[in-house]
Formats: C-alpha cells, structure tokens, sequence
C-alpha cells in the first residue's frame, strides 16, 4: 500500500473543463480499489466547492479563516482537498481563463500557490499527519512542485503526467523573479524556455517519472513535430519517460445503466439505439430518420481538435446524404462559422454551444459515427465514450487515437477486429475521404453491427492502467532514493 497525493487543477464531478478532470475523477479511485490510500488536491474553485460536501479543515497554529477544505469525491471513499484562495480561486468562471477568452493575468500566481502548497503538504509541516510516498503531478499547473521538493530533504517520489504539451505555463521572466522561485532554476537545464519561465519543464526534468497517457503520444513528443520545443529534453529523459494510456470510468459510462439516457441497452440490444437516435435528432431539431448516417462531434472547437478541417469539407458534407450533430465550445471563429453553416442546412446541421455532460451521453448513445479529426491527441476519452456505446469513431491515426481505434479494413473486417474508421494525413480531403468510407461501410447492417459489437466488447476499464502506474509508482521510488 501506497500513499500517494494526487495532484490536479481539475476533477471530475466537481470542476472539469475537459479530459484531465475524467482522469482525476476516476485515476484515484482505481487506485484507491488496489489498496493505495490516494488523497486528491485541487485548487478550491468556489463552484467546486459547492458540488461537493466540502468541511474545513482547521490546521493547527491557524487563526484566520481556514486555508484547506476537505470532502470525499463525490460517490467515492477518496478524500479531496480544496485550497481555498479567495483572491485567486473565489472567482466565477472558467478555472484558466477570464470572460475575454484570454488566460487569467494571474494564472502564475494561482498556480505557483497550489504548487507551494502541495509541497508543504507532501512534506507533511501542514499538521495532518500524513506523508505520501509519492506525489502525483498532472500538466504544468503542477510542474513546479517536483523542481520544489528537489531540494526538500527526505522528500516523496514523484510522477508528473503529461496530459497536453501544447499548453506550458510559459510566462515572462518578471513572472520568476516575482515567484521567488530559486534564483538558480533560472536556467536551460531548469525552469527556463527561451528566456520564458516554462512551468511544465519542472515537471518533465525534475519528476523521478514522466508519463503520458498514450504510448504513441510518449513516443511522438519526442520528436519535433508534436515535442512542442521540448523534444530535445524528452529524448534526453526517455528512459523515465513512458505512456500509460488513460482508462474510462466504466460506472458513468455503462450504456445498460446512464441515467442520462431515456433508455438502456447493451451488445445485445444494439436496435434499440435507433430509439435513442430519434431523440438525438429531436433534440437538435434534425428530421427524424433511422437510416441517414448520423455523424457527432462533443469536444473543444480548437485546431488541435482538427475543427478547421471539418469547416474545410462543410461545402461537400452538406450535399451529401448526412446529418451532423455538434456540441462544443471553444475559438471564436470556428463557432461563427459552424453556427452560419447550421443557419444555412438546418436539416443537415445543428450545434449546441456550451457544456453539457447529458447531451454528451446522449450524442454517444444515439449517433453512428463519432467524428474526431485531431491534429494531435495524447489520449481521447470520446473515442473510448464511443466504442464502448456503440458509435463508431472516425478517428486520425494520432496519439491515443491510433492506440484505441481498430480501422475498418478488408482484413479487420472480416477478423472481427475493426472498430472504427481511421485516416493517417491531417488534410480536409483524408477526413472527406474517410467519411465518405464510413457512410458507405453504415450500409453494410452486418459488417457495421458488427464493429458496434466489437468496440462494446473492448475493455476501457481503469484497472489495467491502475496496475500500470502502481508499477510505476515502484520505481519513481527506487528512483527517488537513488538519488
Ligand atoms: P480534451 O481533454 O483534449 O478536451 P478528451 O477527449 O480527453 O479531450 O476529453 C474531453 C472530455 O470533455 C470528454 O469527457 C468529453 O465528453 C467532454 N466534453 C468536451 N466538450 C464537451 C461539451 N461541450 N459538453 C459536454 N462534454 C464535453
Ligand atoms: C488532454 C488531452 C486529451 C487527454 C486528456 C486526459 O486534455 O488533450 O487527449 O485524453 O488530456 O488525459
């Protein structure tokens, strides 16, 4: 048994903004399963707070107004921590960026805090009585606190997860020296990228381990195309380096069980979709039609998602025999355009802006294919979502993408191992060319209610992984005492 503290900027159900929070909502509780005694640390967002029973937690020597809430995750024995921050945390909102759509001005500050914080935590000086082994940091919110406890005597192993290398923590050197960060970590080998202070460089050189959340995505941030910069430092570090691919929270997820959906099923009731597809269709006001292809999309409207290659074939799709139903939110332009296209074919297109979890769990449960054009993608639950509800993924062979998804060849056809359909150039005319294969191969009943079947068979669940970052664990430890 383990103690491990687990380290987030968001967590399911009580704030999320995208796939990190379904990995810090369900990653611990696996864990929790094989024995380990996992506490969660999360910035105490004030709409967070409230969504769960969040106490405080009085530490000893305070006066002032407590400084750490505590909760179990909701439907869970995991217990959570929240820092409270009025000034930092108190506000509205989305957890990294202001009404403007731009980063908060002092995203830093936040987050240079809840990594401060973590470190006195896992040093155990805040009086809880409780020293993890290792501590458990996910993307640059955190990546400052394994350069932090690099100087702390007797310190906890850590591990820090790659969830995106787009996004860095990058911010200017008046930033550093206001953080009072070691004057000494202002350097190439440490915390400084091209003259920027680079938050996830802490973590990536400084962390016992580094993993990612898929092999293919461990081995493409290597090199230059998807290293975002830091390839070069990734390949120096690839011996502690490894991709552990995210699992899904199979409970949530169960389409024999959702409480979002107006009915159940499982393989062997897969006709009943089409009665959930119906209300997917009233549901956007699309013409109720079980035998037009259906094509979905639930994701972040940003390039990184590849929504500018879907804008790019709209001409074409809207002459083609489909429908497509969209929810997201996310770049400004792309939600102009996407809501003029569906002004312009309201039969063929709608989209919902916003968050909107049922929705999403109707959109997996009712669609037939489940479009996902990403330029890159470390992991990708939807395409997971997908298979395990009986959508087909139409899927670009990247990252998590191209370790989850078995594309529709003569071959895997008639193995019984496709599950999807997969395309290799990030190109409007590959994901043309894709889709049109999709819709060809929908009218083939056997050969599609086979894929349905195969991909509702797989097993997503979190316990491999679980079993993956235990080992893990175990060596981020011999790593940490080994110097
Ligand atoms: P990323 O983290 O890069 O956005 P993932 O596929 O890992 O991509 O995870 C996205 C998660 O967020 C999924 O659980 C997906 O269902 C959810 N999601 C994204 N956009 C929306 C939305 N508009 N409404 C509901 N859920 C959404
Ligand atoms: C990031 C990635 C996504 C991954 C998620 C959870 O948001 O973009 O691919 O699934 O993190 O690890």
């Amino acid at each position: 048994m383990k103690k491990i503290l687990f380290v987030s900027s968001e967590a399911y159900p009580l704030i999320k903004t995208g796939g990190l929070a379904d990995v810090s909502g369900s990653l611990p509780i696996a864990l929790k399963a094989l024995g380990h005694d996992v506490h969660i640390l999360i910035p105490g967002y004030t709409s967070a707070m409230a969504a769960g029973d969040f106490q405080p937690l009085r530490l000893p020597g305070e006066s002032k107004s407590p400084i750490l809430l505590s909760a179990l995750l909701p439907g869970s024995e995991v217990p959570v921590y929240g820092l409270v921050h009025e000034g930092y945390f108190g506000r509205g909102g989305n957890p990294y960026l202001g009404p403007d759509g731009k980063p908060w001005p002092d995203n830093a500050e936040r987050f240079s805090l809840l990594c401060h914080f973590a470190v006195e935590l896992a040093s155990n000086r805040l009086g809880l009585d409780w020293k993890p082994d290792i501590v458990h940091c996910n993307d640059w919110q955190t990546g400052l606190i394994p350069a932090l406890l690099n100087d702390e005597p007797q310190r906890p192993a850590t591990v820090f997860t790659i969830h995106n290398l787009a996004y860095q923590g990058l911010f200017p050197r008046e930033t550093f020296v206001r953080l009072r960060l070691p004057t000494r970590y202002w350097s190439p080998l440490a915390l400084e990228f091209y003259d920027q202070l680079c938050f996830v460089k802490g973590g990536i050189t400084f962390a016992d381990r580094i993993t990612t959340v898929s092999p293919t995505y461990a081995a493409e941030i290597q090199g230059k195309e998807f290293g975002c910069g830091l390839e070069g430092l990734l390949s120096q570090r690839k011996d502690r380096l490894c991709g552990i691919l995210n699992g899904i929270d199979a409970e949530s997820w169960n389409p024999a069980t959702d409480p979002y959906l107006p009915i159940h099923f499982d393989g062997e009731s897969i006709g009943k979709r089409l009665e959930i597809k119906a209300t997917l269709q009233q549901h956007f006001g699309l013409p109720v039609n079980p035998d037009v292809p259906l094509l979905a999309w639930v994701g972040r409207l940003v390039q990184q998602k590849g929504t500018d290659l879907l804008l790019d074939i709209m001409p074409n799709l809207m002459n083609m025999p489909l429908q497509i139903s969209m929810i997201g939110s996310g770049e400004a332009r792309y939600e102009k355009s996407l809501l003029q296209w569906s002004k312009l074919f309201p039969e063929r297109f709608a989209i919902r802006f916003g968050y909107d979890e049922g929705r999403a769990h109707l959109v997996e449960a009712g669609a037939d294919i489940f479009l996902m054009p990403s330029r890159f993608e470390p992991c990708g639950l939807n395409q997971m979502y997908s298979q395990r509800y009986g959508t087909v993924p139409l899927v670009r062979h990247v990252g998590g993408l191209a370790d989850t998804v078995v594309d529709a060849t003569p071959e895997s056809l008639a193995d019984g191992t496709a599950t999807g359909i997969v395309f290799d150039e990030a190109t409007p005319d590959a994901l043309l060319e894709a889709i049109e294969r999709g819709i060809a191969l929908h009218q083939d009943r056997a050969a599609w209610e086979q894929m349905q079947k195969t991909g509702m068979g797989k097993d997503f669940s979190w316990e491999t992984s679980a079993r993956q970052y235990e080992e893990l664990y175990e060596l981020a430890l011999q790593d940490s005492l080994g110097g």
